[in-house]
């Protein structure tokens, strides 16, 4: 399905108060990860506190012992400090890099801020090589600011 089609989705699900904030990010990873075929683990990190760590969110996907992740490491924890998109088209030429799984061959990292503070991000892993377009980090940028409203 396309990005576009998938854009009304995603408001439908932030807006729905019907359910918890843990249960539409959880249908966001859903909606995601069933829709697009190379998003193969959908996740949400949040910072913890004032801690320099991110504590894993809701995602679906393969289970990963890395529910937390100091800032600076991994990929993740580099976007917690840069504040930037991380596109990885190669994971395997990258240094600082958390392996969750083997079958897994790049990544994205997008940021979500809440006034303006980098308070967490969506992390996607995919088991196809360098998947990953401008088309995707402007979509996840748009989920990311969707999901910022209910944080
Ligand atoms: N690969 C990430 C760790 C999180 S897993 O992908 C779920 C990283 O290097 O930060």
């Amino acid at each position: 399905m396309s990005f576009e089609l998938l854009k009304p989705q995603v408001e439908t699900i932030i807006s729905n108060s019907t359910k918890t904030k843990n249960e539409r990010l959880q249908a966001i990873c859903q909606l995601l990860e069933s829709n697009i075929d190379y998003y193969n683990w959908v996740g949400f990190y949040f910072v913890n506190g004032d801690k320099q760590e991110l504590i894993l969110g809701p995602y679906v996907g393969e289970p990963t012992d890395h529910t937390v992740i100091p800032f600076g490491k991994g990929i993740c924890g580099q976007v917690a400090v840069s504040n930037k998109n991380f596109v990885v088209p190669d994971v395997k030429a990258q240094d600082n890099y958390i392996a969750c799984s083997l079958t897994v061959k790049s990544e994205i990292v997008v940021p979500i801020f809440v006034n303006g503070k980098n308070v967490g991000q969506i992390d996607i892993d995919s088991n196809t090589l360098d998947p990953f377009t401008e088309k995707d980090e402007r979509f996840l940028e748009f989920v990311c600011e969707k999901v910022s409203s209910i944080l």
